[in-house]
């Protein structure tokens, strides 16, 4: 591949169940070229989310590595693995994590409060996100009063807002209606298409799948390539 903006190495990744090992990643492995749409699928509990949190260096790998912009995150510290994932990489949660104190708009802006780079041509940029996502007249709702799939594309907005190199989506249509679904489908894909960016997204949607340039499964906690 020319020019990986996303290289991952022989990951493995086990959780303790009591005295019981479970291996969910063993020895997962594949490149994401700059530009690439690529769609992970993977049956319930194979390890998808935990794949995510791995490449976005919210957790870390019991062996193996990862790679982003060729900056291998293992030689990070904690503290430099949320920096480097504040300006790099936008993450959508399969569970939202959105701040329950916060507007939706302050949720918007928080990635970039924290980088310090809360200007003008940002808080536009966050309000025309909103009205992408068919929520421009919901920036003062605060998130328990939206719905699950308004709150998915609150999410949505805040992984985007910041420009993120990559863009990592944990079942970014999940609780969406088809019709709502489908703008987020066109946004991510425009963001890929013109805007350049490279989306690592986890799906269960045929839909979705169909819009990848490629896709990834997880089969015995390795990366395999193309549909089943
Ligand atoms: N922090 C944790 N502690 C213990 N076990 C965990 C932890 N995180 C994940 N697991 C286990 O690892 C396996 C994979 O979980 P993961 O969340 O990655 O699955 P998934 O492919 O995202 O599934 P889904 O499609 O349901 O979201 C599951 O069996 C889960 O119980
Ligand atoms: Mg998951």
């Amino acid at each position: 591949m020319p020019d990986p903006v996303l290289r991952i190495h022989e990951l493995t990744r086990h959780f303790m169940e009591g005295e019981r090992r479970r291996v969910v990643l063993d020895g997962a492995s594949a490149e994401v070229g700059r530009g690439e749409f690529v769609v992970l699928l993977g049956p319930s509990g194979s390890g998808k989310s935990t794949l995510l949190n791995l490449v976005s260096g919210i957790d870390t790998p019991d062996g193996g590595w990862v790679e982003i912009d060729g900056v291998r995150l293992t030689t990070l510290n904690e503290r430099e693995r949320t920096l480097f994932r504040r300006t790099h990489v936008g993450f959508v949660f399969q569970f939202f994590n959105l701040l329950p104190t916060l507007t939706v708009e302050e949720n918007l802006l928080l990635p970039l409060e924290l980088k310090g780079r809360l200007d003008g041509a940002a808080r536009a940029r966050a309000r025309e996100l909103l009205e992408t996502v068919g929520l421009g007249d919901r920036g003062g709702s605060f998130p328990d009063r939206l719905s699950g799939g308004e709150q998915q594309r609150v999410a949505l907005a805040r992984a985007l807002v910041h420009e993120p190199a990559l863009i990592l989506a944990d079942e970014p249509t999940g609780n969406l209606d088809p019709a709502t679904g489908g703008r987020v489908l066109d946004l991510l894909d425009t963001l890929v298409r013109e805007a350049g960016r490279t989306l690592l997204a986890v799906t269960h949607s045929r839909e979705l799948a169909a819009h990848a340039d490629r896709v990834l499964r997880i089969e015995g906690g390795r990366l395999v390539e193309g549909m089943p």
